[in-house]
């Protein structure tokens, strides 16, 4: 149903802001990690239209013992287009980028509001619930790949 494809920065921002962050500024949906080296972007496509995207990094909590590390970022689908399997999809094709690099950790700060969704991807829970402000609570989740 869902087409997969890399993408860029630019191409996450219109969706980062009106899904994740209507409240803040535009500004706000540019991260700090999206051109580091290893980072990738993916999005989900209905037809031309772009409707789900995840972004990845090379970053290492401190709590895991492994060197690489994936961290998986701004995961959002338009809300149209939910609980249609564009976020799995994604997730999935991401995983075998990952793995293709020989790396099998990866782990994000989950929203506790869609911790369940992380939960059928096969993601568990690490540590407490914190504030990510302005955001609010998020808890750790992480995945062996
Ligand atoms: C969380 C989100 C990205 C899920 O995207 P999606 O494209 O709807 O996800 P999928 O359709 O691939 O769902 C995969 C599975 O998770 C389930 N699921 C989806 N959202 C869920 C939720 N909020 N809670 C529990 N389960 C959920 C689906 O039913 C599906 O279950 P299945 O295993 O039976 O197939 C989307 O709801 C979203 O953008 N939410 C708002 C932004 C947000 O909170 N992003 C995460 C920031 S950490």
């Amino acid at each position: 149903m869902f087409e997969i494809r890399k993408i860029k920065p630019i191409d996450t921002y219109e969706i980062r802001h009106r899904v994740l962050r209507p409240h803040q500024n535009f500004e706000a949906c540019k991260y700090d990690t999206d051109y580091m080296e290893g980072s990738f972007h993916l999005g989900a496509f209905y037809g031309d239209k772009l409707v789900s995207i995840a972004s990845f990094c090379l970053e290492k909590h401190p709590a895991f013992p492994f060197e690489k590390q994936y961290r998986l970022r701004a995961m959002a689908t338009l809300e149209e287009y939910r609980t249609k399997g564009a976020g799995r999809a994604l997730v999935k094709e991401a995983e075998d980028i990952i793995k293709g690099q020989g790396i099998n950790f990866l782990w994000c700060k989950g929203r506790t509001s869609v911790q369940g969704y992380y939960k059928r991807l096969g993601f568990k829970p690490y540590g407490e619930v914190f504030d990510y402000p302005p955001i609010g609570p998020h808890i750790i989740m992480y995945k062996g790949l």
